[in-house]
């Protein structure tokens, strides 16, 4: 039987902006995400694919439809439900790195245990620094490191409160290609070690082939989802 961790059904968002006409950028999103499996969202710019990133990450609310996850709805639950839901079971790596740069390495790894009051399983830690090749940087600053190693320092960071799911949104769009696809290889290969799915926005198809799934969005609606 499939396992499924993440579902949305009919999944909807339309934004209202002041003096322009309202966008639909999402029509209707039926999609279901199996357990420990890699995803690829492909589609031209402005097409939805970070739109629906955020929902499923519960970064932004659906105008309408449901997105559950573990069998619960994700919009069902208090603000303070949803945030915590947010912090334990999803971990978001965006195209700009978002390091803070007065910290160190291992500072902003540790980042979101913090904040959720929790200390860090050291094993995991370990495993997790020495597959994206940065346990040697942990005392270092942002500024002292290159894109492509704050990038797997915001993978790391990402995969720190041990999320179920990973989003990424373009997460290496800022890097050479020789250096997006060791860093790409790196995250899936650790995704894959760790068992948690990983769901990533890209428009680039060599990096969508990678994936076990290709799923097409145009025009804010799903036109084709396919295995590879
Ligand atoms: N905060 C926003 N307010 C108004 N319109 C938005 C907002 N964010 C995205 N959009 C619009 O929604 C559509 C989908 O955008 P987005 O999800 O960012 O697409 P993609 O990530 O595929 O490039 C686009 O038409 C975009 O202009
Ligand atoms: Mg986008």
């Amino acid at each position: 039987m499939k396992d499924i961790i993440l579902r949305t059904k009919k999944l909807k968002k339309t934004y209202h902006g002041g003096t322009v006409q309202a966008v639909e950028a999402l029509r209707g999103i039926n999609l279901e995400f199996e357990k420990g499996r890699y995803y690829a969202i492909v589609g031209k710019s402005g097409c939805g694919k970070s739109t629906l990133l955020h929902i499923l990450g519960a970064l932004d609310t659906p105008t309408r439809g449901k997105v559950i996850c573990a069998g619960e709805d994700v919009f069902g639950r208090s603000r303070r439900e949803l945030a915590r839901f947010r912090r334990r079971q999803i971990g978001f790596i965006f195209q700009s790195y978002n390091l803070l740069q007065e910290h160190t390495v291992i500072e902003n790894i540790l980042m979101p245990l913090h904040l959720d009051g929790r200390e860090p399983d050291k094993k995991y830690l370990r495993t997790t620094l020495e597959m994206l090749e940065i346990m040697d940087l942990a005392a270092k600053f942002p500024s002292q490191l290159s894109g492509g190693e704050q990038q797997r320092v915001a993978v790391a960071r990402a995969l720190s409160a041990k999320p179920a799911i990973v989003l990424a949104d373009e997460p290496t769009g800022n890097l050479d290609p020789g250096t997006s696809k060791h860093t790409l290889a790196l995250m899936k290969d650790t995704v894959e070690q760790l068992g948690q799915t990983l769901i990533l926005v890209t428009h680039d198809m060599d990096i969508a082939a990678e994936a076990h799934v290709q799923i097409r969005i145009h025009q804010g609606e799903i036109v084709d989802v396919k295995e590879s």
